[in-house]
């Protein structure tokens, strides 16, 4: 089957919203430290009443309503996540509650920090060409620093992305791509009793743009293999998953770097070995760039600084931005370069290039579908630290709830509640699913507002 790709993409990401400039003063950090040294302006969190499998419903149910799909053409669901509620049962079970009627679909999790939804991706889009039938993939995380990473708690965020892959779609994603992939600790969650990582931040930068070089070095190999030439200016915007923007401003400064170096054939492949600029040449680099960023990337910037980091979700937000931004006219034709992370480490070059799609999946009616992003980014719920704080405790007492140790001999029927969300108030907006309750044997049920 040709041209697959994205035909539909449903964006959901929390209502309440921390300013990163109240961060910086509870943090005790300089005036802009956050938002003009990391890039950011307000970060997305949520309470115990949402988790990553709420948010899971809430873009497929979406996403299947506005696009009136037919669930027997849907073959595969696959969701990237990194925020693991069940060790066991995957998030991909729990949504075939919205696919009654067609028990056969393919796919489950997968996991590897913010890079599992591109791979669950590059598989959806793979069993389409294959097969034809349409797939769903979902990025639903939920990023909290704390404990061992409270350092970096300002970089946190919240948010989910259902997209449908079928044939003839208007965002087509090439069947070129390179993934590269070592083993690496700048960032792990080893402490299943804790929803925060371990994180050394500045190796995970640093690896961040080492993958990012060594996958422009692959992609620029493939191409070579083909007898093309690998050039960044083919692309007309570029999308990086996007921990914060200054991240991605110093990926897209780099990234220029390299590729002007066209006489560097060199085959690198270890990534230690790869040298990234110092400090003071990157933010050389990055002022010199700063046109091009704010022409190629700046438009895929939108959500993730007004959210922050919703790890496997962030780069399709990137995405989702800018379909939103652009006027319609001027994205049919263009091409759009991807740089996908995920700590540990995995890493991807890919692109999709935009056309105006088919008459059931038309280009307008994808963009015209994203217009909850502003209802969404006008919705929020803005709070003091110490608020957000409080909220922080209340998932930890619910998290310390589930990890009680089992006891054969307790009175507890396995019915008896362990949480229960009475009433979500404006936290929850209408039409969004969340946890109604936590069973003594922790058994989720969810409800729609
Ligand atoms: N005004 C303007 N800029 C300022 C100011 C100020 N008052 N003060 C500091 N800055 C700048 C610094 O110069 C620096 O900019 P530069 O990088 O261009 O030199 C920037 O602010 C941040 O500097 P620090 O505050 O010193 O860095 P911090 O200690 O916050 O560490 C880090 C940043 C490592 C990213 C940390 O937040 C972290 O560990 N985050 C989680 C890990 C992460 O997101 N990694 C990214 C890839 S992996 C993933 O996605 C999870």
């Amino acid at each position: 089957y040709s041209n697959v790709g994205i035909s539909a993409i449903e964006v959901y990401f929390p209502t309440r919203r921390v300013k990163q400039e109240d961060f910086e003063e509870a943090d005790k950090r300089s005036k802009g430290n956050y938002t003009i040294g990391l890039g950011q302006i307000k970060m997305a969190f949520t309470g115990p009443e949402e988790d990553v499998i709420s948010f899971s419903k809430t873009v497929v149910q979406r996403l299947l309503e506005k696009n009136a799909v037919d669930i027997q053409k849907v073959g595969r669901i696959e969701v990237g996540t990194e925020t693991i509620v069940d060790h066991s049962k995957s998030i991909k079970t729990y949504l075939m509650e919205h696919f009654l009627g067609n028990p056969f679909i393919e796919g489950c999790d997968t996991y590897n920090a913010c890079y599992g939804a591109t791979s669950a991706l590059f598989n959806a889009v793979d069993y389409t060409r294959l097969y034809g039938k349409y797939s769903i993939v979902v990025a639903s995380d939920i990023a909290i620093y704390g404990g061992p990473s409270l350092d970096a708690r300002h970089t946190g965020g919240a948010g989910a992305v259902a997209m449908l892959i079928t044939p003839n779609a208007p965002l087509v994603v090439d069947l070129d791509r390179k993934v590269m992939s070592a083993h690496v600790y700048d960032f792990h969650k080893p402490n299943t009793s804790i929803e925060f990582p371990y994180v050394e931040g500045k190796l995970s930068t640093d690896c961040y743009l080492q993958a990012l070089a060594l996958t422009h070095q692959g992609i620029k190999q493939l191409h070579s293999s083909q007898g093309k030439t690998f050039s960044m200016s083919n692309y007309d915007y570029q999308i990086f998953h996007a921990p914060f923007n200054k991240m991605i401003m110093k990926a897209h400064a780099f990234l220029t770097q390299l590729d002007a170096d066209q006489t560097k054939t060199d085959p690198t492949t270890d990534l230690s070995t790869i040298v990234i600029p110092d400090p003071k040449s990157m933010t050389e680099l990055v002022k010199q760039t700063k046109q091009s960023f704010d022409e190629k990337v700046g438009p895929s910037t939108l959500v993730p600084r007004l959210i922050g980091n919703s790890y496997t979700a962030t780069l399709f937000m990137s995405l989702a931005s800018i379909l939103h931004t652009e006027p319609e006219e001027k994205l049919n034709g263009k091409s759009v370069f991807c740089f996908s992370y995920g700590s540990g480490l995995i890493a991807a070059i890919w692109s999709v290039k935009i056309n105006k799609g088919s008459d059931e999946f038309p280009l307008s009616k994808l963009i015209h579908n994203l217009s909850n992003i502003q209802t969404l980014l006008d919705s929020e719920i803005v709070t003091t630290v110490p608020e957000f704080e409080a909220v922080m405790k209340a998932r930890e007492d619910q998290l310390n709830l589930t990890h009680q140790p089992f006891n054969k001999n307790s009175p507890q029927p396995k019915d008896a509640l362990i949480y229960a969300t009475e009433n979500p108030g404006p936290v929850i907006g209408s039409g969004v699913f969340y946890l109604k309750e936590i069973t003594h044997d922790l058994r989720r049920t969810y409800v729609r507002k």
